[in-house]
């Protein structure tokens, strides 16, 4: 795939835009500990995938948010875009403007981030929009204070986080290979999974996250044997439903199966998308499954 840079944008008539809001996967994830503050002190390694939201930015002098595609996400002020909205305005001296309209495909509550990365793409499409246009760099304190998963979706591509996972460590490159994603027909609540999970220490050779930094194209034929995640027992061990989806996976021939991020989706690693695509169809028609290739980004 070309690298191509971040994010992917397309001019509208009378000066709207849309962006790409995509998703990730988390391809390890580390629990370091709990900290004072509550949060977990992590070690992840973020992959940006070609499954996205659409976001419309269109010039307005009031502020709007349309959502369109799903009835499980508000376009209240809870949503993410709208936070990001007040939080940008209230740090530039201004007040929101804008007509928003986000078309959701991403599922809600499976551990892909698809509400993080509305909240950090409504940042950047704002700051145009707004005629601001802050770097990235500047947008980035006000993503971590929206959400721990908002700043890599400032960026994409393949990166190392820690801290919340917004203290970021870009990688150059991606993962060959395929995923087939499944979503199980529920949603899970991030806290309670980080408050329930027990931790292994995982031993570190074994990490996907030290051979990304060896090897930052992941190419190597055994990197899916790397990938791993802290908080896939006690989500296998509560929802028997996507322990036995995973072990479906396993059996159509994925080369590792993972929980992504707090849950519930998991995914496949395939060798390629051919192989990835005669899985879905042994999965059958009982699950939502979409097969998904790594992004890479330029980084300069
Ligand atoms: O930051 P965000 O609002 O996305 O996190 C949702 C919840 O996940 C937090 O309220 C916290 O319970 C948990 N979490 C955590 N440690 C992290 C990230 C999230 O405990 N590093």
């Amino acid at each position: 795939m070309p690298l191509r840079p971040y994010p992917d944008t397309f001019e509208l008539p009378h000066g709207g835009f849309r962006l790409h809001s995509p998703a990730k996967l988390n391809l390890g994830l580390h629990v370091i500990g709990k900290r004072p503050d509550g949060y977990h002190e992590l070690e992840t390694l973020y992959q940006e995938i070609d499954w996205f939201d659409d976001m419309e930015f269109h010039p307005s002098s009031g502020w709007s948010l349309e959502v369109v595609g799903s009835s499980e996400v508000s376009a209240g002020p809870g949503n993410l875009i709208t936070k990001a909205a007040q939080l940008l305005a209230e740090t530039a001296g201004t007040v929101p403007r804008g007509r928003v309209v986000l078309h959701k495909s991403l599922p809600v509550g499976g551990g892909v981030g698809g509400g993080s990365s509305n909240g950090a793409l409504a940042l950047i499409g704002l700051s145009r929009l707004w005629g601001l246009d802050w770097p990235v760099s500047r947008l980035h304190p006000l993503a971590a204070r929206l959400g721990s998963d908002c700043a890599f979706f400032l960026y994409g591509g393949l990166a190392i986080g820690r801290g919340r996972g917004e203290l970021l460590e870009l990688l150059p490159a991606n993962c060959d290979g395929a995923f087939l994603l499944a979503v199980p027909n529920l949603g899970i609540r991030t806290p309670w999974v980080f408050e329930n999970a027990q931790f292994p220490l995982t031993d570190s050779a074994k990490s996907v996250i030290l051979q990304s930094r060896i090897n930052p194209i992941l190419a190597s034929e055994n990197w899916p044997a790397f990938v791993f995640n802290d908080l896939e027992n006690i989500v296998l061990e509560s929802f028997p439903e996507i322990a036995a989806l995973r072990q479906r996976i396993a059996a159509a021939g994925a080369e590792a199966v993972l929980l992504s991020g707090s849950g519930s989706c998991v995914f496949g690693i395939f060798r390629d998308q051919t192989q990835a695509r005669h899985a879905a169809l042994q999965l059958g028609s009982s699950v939502t499954v979409r097969v998904c290739l790594a992004v890479a980004r330029p980084r300069s």
